[in-house]
């Protein structure tokens, strides 16, 4: 259902840069850990994976922690967030690298928006990431050299397995998912039920929306609100954490579980 013509090519270049490294280090949404692993994890088979609890800034801290501890059990993780030094995942690659010094290659994977490009730009000090996504670039792979360990400058964008709608839903509440695309009006309004718990909102969807889009004028020529508008700015709000900082998934013993 979302970018399905994108799906084989991102996994093939995926499969092509998993031969260039042996580390991955997955990115996933503080907010949603386990939705940001809804991918098909048995590409990484035989690689040193490492997570990064991302944008930890928008997450409730109390469930980051839980979900540090349980994440602990089976792989290495952190937490973090933009406004943190890049230092941070820096030594924490270099601790659990399984490599000699100076050998090892990194890979920073994940679904969409979880802010892998972010975290190697930081690396770079420049904005490298995006001029990897050029065609061709897996014949010379631009590599960011961080002292003893390669970082590959390119990131391995991961599609969602979508198993079920509240994958869906948590995936559009984090901006994994772009409203835009989502034809299904039953993610849109599961994810509205997901976020309403948050914020202890008694409102339906529709009443919800048509006093966010008068608010901010989104009126179309009739005289109602312009769905369309109201809708795309209202998830962009959320996913950006202008409503507060919420943890959508909160049972951590799904981890690891499909
Ligand atoms: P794709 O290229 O779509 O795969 O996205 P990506 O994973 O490379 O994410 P990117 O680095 O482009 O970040 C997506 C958005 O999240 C940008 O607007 C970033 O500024 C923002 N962002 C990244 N990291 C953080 C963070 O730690 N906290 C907050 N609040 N925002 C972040």
């Amino acid at each position: 259902m979302w970018y399905p013509g994108h799906i084989n090519k991102a996994k093939r270049k995926i499969k092509e840069y998993l031969k260039a490294v042996d580390t991955v280090l997955i990115v996933l949404d503080a907010r949603a850990p386990f939705a940001t692993t809804a991918f098909e994890r048995n590409i990484f088979t035989g690689k040193n994976i490492l997570y990064v609890l991302n944008k930890a800034d928008l997450a409730n801290k109390k469930y980051t922690k839980l979900w540090m501890e349980k994440i602990k059990e089976t792989s290495p993780v952190i937490s973090f967030s933009k406004a943190e030094s890049v230092n941070k995942i820096k030594g924490f690659i270099n601790s659990h690298s399984k490599k000699k010094l100076g050998e090892t290659r990194v890979l920073i994977a994940g679904v969409p928006n979880v802010g892998k490009s972010t975290i190697i730009n930081k690396f770079s000090g420049r904005k490298l990431a995006k001029t990897g996504m050029a065609p061709g670039i897996t014949r010379g792979l631009q590599w960011i050299n961080l002292g003893s360990v390669k970082l590959l400058d390119t990131p391995g964008i991961l599609y969602s397995k979508l198993f079920n709608k509240d994958v869906a839903a948590k995936l559009l509440l984090i901006g994994s998912l772009p409203v835009e695309s989502i034809d299904k009006y039953d993610i849109i309004t599961r994810a509205y039920e997901i976020f309403k718990v948050e914020l202890n909102l008694d409102k339906t969807f529709e009443e919800f929306l048509e006093e966010y889009g008068k608010k901010r004028g989104f009126i179309s020529k009739g005289g109602n609100i312009d769905f369309e508008r109201t809708k795309n700015n209202l998830f962009k709000a959320i996913s950006e954490g202008k409503f507060g900082f919420f943890t959508y998934d909160k049972e951590v013993a799904l981890w690891m579980q499909e």
